[in-house]
């Protein structure tokens, strides 16, 4: 039986009764529902709803519900009932008869569902933070044992100067500490309780409000009934972190798989994170970073379908506020999952060393360091520039790297280039000279690691 049975004489069509439910995707809320039942009731007793041995029945068997989903929360997808709340009431009846159905009073399945949406993504974000913390610290440690290896960097997808690879790793873990910085503003944000703001007007029960949220763990309760029973800003922020936080982790994909292209051949993939071709017998291929690259789609789909279904609703609870939860689910665990694989990919990368090293060296990426070598003999730097350009076409011409040109080949180009450009022309000194904060040098990349694994505790 619904829980709002009485004005009807029909039942419903079984075809709306499915459109209609939400229990298939809300029973994931069970355990929040159960717990803000529990502060409810102790609500209830402040106003003399339910005297004090009623609300310790209650909570006793909303304790052993409790206890019952968290071994088998498959349990409830048995059941026809509407949705979550409905379930944990129909329940509760079941267990102790009609003292369960006092537990309402004063409540609304409106304040009731953002309510356990708040606290299940209080949970979720705790845990999403746990996984970003995995994949940060796999990327300190898998800079650290790589501070040794120069390869490309690119601008362009063109080689632009050398870097190495411990320097993109941590330009990564800049990204996912943004990441989690930002889940920690939008938890700041969300953690006021909406529960006490019944259907829409508030609840006609005068509690303290805000002592019912400090019993759930809310740092206060709400203003403001209408926009509590219809405020989901939680579930867009969450999904905004969420698309870019895999904006970032579909970078950190491609990236590794250009660099593990068989044209590049920087680093090969484990064979715990790589599968083969039906047909091609040498094929290894990088799924798991195609994937992570390809569900960042899903995510920012979740993000607009929901700014779409919340723009221009009128206060204040509307039915459509349910489709919240699909959205901010799969986009969670899809994000979750895609830190883990991340970090699994990380885990056993292995670094062609002489590849990289080999790649560094073409391409002219120690041009900027031919003309800052004359900006140093005091040429003008656009000026070094054009010079510096012309030395490069020169040397395609002959097939040879800058630092290849024999001297008298490179006077051609200035008068001033002497003998000592050439361990300028390295690529351990392209490297040192970039000693200002946040540059590739061996030294700040060095303290970089230090200070992230101080943040991590490592
Ligand atoms: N299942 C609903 C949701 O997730 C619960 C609230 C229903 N409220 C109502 N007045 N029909 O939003």
């Amino acid at each position: 039986m619904a829980l709002w049975g009485g004005r009807f004489s029909q039942a419903a069509d079984q075809r709306f009764k499915h459109f209609n439910d939400s229990l298939r995707f809300d029973y994931r809320l069970a355990e929040q529902d159960i717990i803000g039942s529990i502060a409810w009731s102790k609500a209830l007793v402040t106003v003399d709803v339910l005297s004090y041995d009623e609300q310790k029945k209650l909570e006793k068997a909303l304790n052993q519900l409790l206890d019952s989903v968290r071994q088998d929360p498959q349990q409830i997808l048995q059941s026809n009932a509407e949705d979550i709340h409905s379930w944990v009431e129909q329940k509760l009846i079941e267990k102790i008869g009609d003292l369960g159905k006092k537990l309402h009073t004063g409540r609304s399945r409106n304040d009731q569902s953002t309510t356990d949406l708040k606290l299940w993504c209080k949970i979720e974000i705790a845990h999403l933070i746990s996984a970003i913390d995995q994949l940060r610290k796999r990327l300190v440690l898998t800079a650290e044992h790589y501070q040794d290896v120069v390869m490309p960097g690119y601008t362009h997808l063109q080689r632009a100067q050398p870097v190495t690879f411990a320097h993109w790793c941590l330009a990564y873990y800049e990204m996912l500490t943004r990441d989690e910085s930002r889940l920690q503003d939008t938890l700041k944000r969300l953690n006021v309780s909406p529960l006490g703001c019944g259907a829409l007007a508030g609840t006609a029960y005068p509690m303290d409000r805000d002592q019912l949220a400090n019993w759930l763990g809310f740092s206060k309760a709400t203003n403001n009934s209408l926009d509590s029973v219809s405020d989901r800003d939680h579930v867009l922020e969450l999904l905004n972190n969420a698309s870019i936080g895999m904006v970032h982790l579909s970078r950190f994909a491609e990236d590794l798989i250009i660099f593990n292209s068989g044209e590049a051949d920087f680093v090969e993939l484990s064979d715990r994170v790589t599968s083969g071709s039906s047909l091609m017998p040498q094929k290894k291929n990088p799924d798991a970073l195609e994937l992570i690259r390809g569900k960042v789609g899903r995510v920012v789909g979740a993000l607009t379908g929901a700014m779409i279904t919340f723009k221009g609703l009128p206060l204040a609870y509307n039915k459509d506020l349910q489709e919240d939860k699909e959205h901010l689910f799969d986009a969670l665990d899809t994000w979750h999952e895609c830190l883990d694989i991340a970090t699994l990919v990380l885990e056993d990368i292995k670094i062609n060393y002489q590849n990289c090293q080999d790649a560094a060296k073409q391409g002219y990426s120690n041009a900027t360091e031919l003309a800052d070598y004359l900006v140093a003999k005091g040429i003008p730097f656009r000026q070094a520039h054009h010079i510096v350009g012309e030395a490069v076409v020169g040397a395609m011409a002959k097939h040879k790297a800058l630092e290849e040109l024999t001297l008298e080949e490179l006077k051609i180009f200035s008068d001033v280039i002497e003998d000592d450009v050439y361990p300028i022309l390295s690529l351990e000194s392209c490297l040192a000279k970039r000693s200002a904060k946040g540059g590739v040098s061996p030294i700040q990349v060095k303290s970089a690691i230090e200070n992230a694994k101080q943040q991590l505790s490592l």
